[in-house]
């Protein structure tokens, strides 16, 4: 497989608008899955934490269908290859931290949907329609599926943690373009052009 190409036939050296807009997507509503799941778990079962945890639904139902939009994009799409004096050891990571993520970002929702399903508790999306139950009532798998959701959600944090860190370290230490790849390209298409032209 070659390097992936822009429209000018270039090696593209920053990650597609397409790429970013689902990434920065996706991290914003895990941020809110968390937030949500956070003022929940205190409550007492009631309206409150019952339209809390249908929030929490909803946007968890939405990460699956963006997370398998994201995958079916990505295994068409190479990403721009990392920078070249970067450790092998870094390299496992930081692929081992996005294979993880895409796994978890379906696992969540999925192992979420399935508790639901467990306990016969509705999962609608927005109150727009209801998603169907994956599994009948069942005391044992809904205890399984908990915990798995909890202990699930506890490795996302884990990993979220390294890659943030991962980014800052990437732009603050060493100086690299590997967050900037990730983020919207500024310059103008001036600025394009008089560095094509140089040598
Ligand atoms: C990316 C998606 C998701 C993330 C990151 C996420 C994260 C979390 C977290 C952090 C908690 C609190 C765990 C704790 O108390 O330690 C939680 C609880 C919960 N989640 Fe999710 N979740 C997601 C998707 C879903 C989906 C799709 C559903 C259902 C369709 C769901 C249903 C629930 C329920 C019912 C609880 C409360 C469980 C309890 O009674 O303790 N989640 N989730
Ligand atoms: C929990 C939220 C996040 C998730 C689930 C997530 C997920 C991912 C995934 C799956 C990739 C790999 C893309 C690919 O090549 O297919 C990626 C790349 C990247 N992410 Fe995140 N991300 C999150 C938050 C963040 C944050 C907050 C930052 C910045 C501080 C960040 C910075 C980056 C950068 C710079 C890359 C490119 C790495 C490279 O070029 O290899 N991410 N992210």
């Amino acid at each position: 497989m070659g390097k992936p190409k822009d429209r000018r036939g270039t090696p593209t050296a920053r990650y597609t608008p397409t790429a970013q807009v689902l990434h920065w997507l996706i991290a914003l509503l895990i941020l809110v899955q968390f937030v949500l799941a956070r003022m929940a778990a205190p409550l007492p079962l009631g309206a409150h934490k019952l339209a809390l945890l249908a929030e929490h639904k909803s946007f968890g139902m939405t990460v699956l269908m963006l997370a398998l939009i994201r995958l079916a994009w990505r295994l068409k799409n190479l990403p721009p290859s990392l920078p070249a004096k970067m450790h092998r050891v870094e390299r496992f990571l930081a692929r081992f931290t996005h294979v993880s993520f895409y796994i978890l970002l379906i696992a969540m929702p999925l192992s979420g949907w399935l508790m639901s399903s467990a306990k016969n508790y509705s999962v609608s999306w927005f109150g727009a329609f209801t998603w169907p139950n994956l599994i009948g009532p069942n005391e044992t798998s809904f205890n399984f599926f908990k915990t798995l959701h909890h202990f699930l959600s506890n490795v996302l944090f884990g990993i979220a943690a390294l890659h943030i860190l991962a980014a800052l370290k990437h732009h603050f230490w060493n100086k690299d373009d590997v967050l900037a790849r990730m983020l919207p390209d500024l310059r103008s298409e001036s600025q394009f052009r008089s560095e094509d032209k140089s040598p």
